[in-house]
């Protein structure tokens, strides 16, 4: 059986202050989802693509948490049965307990090796989940066979760099408007993702973020994409404490202000997209020949295979930064043991 990388526990999961959980950044991700500031992505799902009850008979629900999505779904009357799965048995028992009635069937499974019938669904919903799967091709591939021919794949996604490693420029910029800010909104714990923690805390994260879309795209074809930017804004906002502190008439200009720059520097291309929600359809059977599918089947697991000797990076530069903090590591814990003996 293969080896794969899973969340070592869903503690890390629904924790902390997101950006989203801001009023003002909610109506700007609705007017970048739909143009409309009080529209979210899945009532503007409902309306253009699900308009009477039950459109979707039978829909998955990839990586699916403590199961909120698959019951606003079911509860908006836009599936008719759900089928969710999650490697985290804390999360599932959750999602199982608030079920109710809803026709939800739940199960244990990692994403990195599952499989389905094929066109067992008509629907497939992808709430960042994406963004945690190791072998990302292998499973597009399983999807687009599982969608019905006229199905739909609909996702909201972190589709940003690998494993949260920003460039050098991009991290400047981040770093450079923070001091700028008025103290009162300055993010007092910006700190670059730092690999050797993001590894050991959840070894999913951002594993292959960067390369969800062109992944998607051997396989289905991406209709729509609608992206809700995040280069600046989530880095200033998420779990900035005293951005939550302040109160709504003092935060609202503030937040606004950093959310314009957001617009500009995304638009510019000078800070990356970290966040898009978009709408795929797969490509007509045999559309992909099969020599290529084996060969993209081959190169990701020959990409595993060097990243599990590169310590679980994906570059060169990963490794190295990994080595230097195990060697500092160890350096440390000599001098412990010598001031005891
Ligand atoms: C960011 S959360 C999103 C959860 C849910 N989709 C939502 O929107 O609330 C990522 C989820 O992916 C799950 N996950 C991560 N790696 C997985 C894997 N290999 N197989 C199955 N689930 C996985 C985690 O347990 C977690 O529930």
């Amino acid at each position: 059986m293969k080896k794969t990388i899973v969340p070592s526990d869903a503690k890390v999961y629904y924790q902390g202050q997101y950006w989203n959980d801001l009023p003002e950044v909610q109506e700007y991700m609705c007017q970048n989802f739909t143009g409309d500031k009080n529209k979210w992505w899945t009532t503007d799902f409902q309306e253009r693509f699900a308009p009477s009850p039950f459109q979707f008979k039978r829909a998955l629900f990839l990586c699916d948490g403590n199961g909120w999505l698959s019951r606003e779904f079911i509860d908006k009357k836009i599936v008719k049965q759900a089928v969710s799965f999650d490697w985290s048995a804390d999360l599932l028992a959750e999602a199982e307990s608030k079920k109710g009635k809803r026709t939800i069937q739940y199960f244990q499974a990692d994403a990195n090796t599952i499989s389905f019938k094929a066109g067992e669904f008509d629907l497939i919903v992808n709430n960042a989940a994406l963004h945690h799967v190791q072998y990302l091709n292998r499973l597009l591939y399983i999807l687009s066979n599982s969608l019905q021919p006229d199905g739909l794949f609909v996702n909201f996604d972190y589709i940003g760099p690998q494993r949260n490693q920003y460039s050098f420029w991009h991290w400047r910029r981040v770093f450079a408007f923070n001091q700028k800010l008025p103290s009162k909104i300055q993010h007092e714990g910006l700190h670059y993702p730092h690999l050797p923690t993001m590894l050991a805390t959840d070894p999913t994260e951002a594993i292959h973020s960067d390369q969800i879309l062109e992944t998607m795209s051997r396989y289905f074809d991406i209709t729509e994409q609608h992206d809700t930017n995040g280069g600046l804004a989530y880095h200033l906002l998420t779990h900035n404490k005293k951005v939550f502190a302040l109160k709504p008439s003092e935060r609202r200009s503030l937040v606004k202000k950093i959310l314009s720059m957001d617009q500009k520097l995304s638009v510019e291309y000078k800070v990356p997209i970290l966040f898009s929600y978009f709408i795929a359809k797969p490509k007509k059977q045999n559309s992909v020949p099969k020599h290529t599918i084996k060969r993209y089947l081959t190169q990701e697991n020959l990409r595993e295979k060097i990243a599990r000797l590169l310590m679980g990076s994906n570059t060169l530069m990963g490794f190295f930064v990994l080595v230097a903090f195990r060697l500092i590591a160890i350096l440390r814990i000599k001098k412990i043991v010598r001031k005891f003996l």
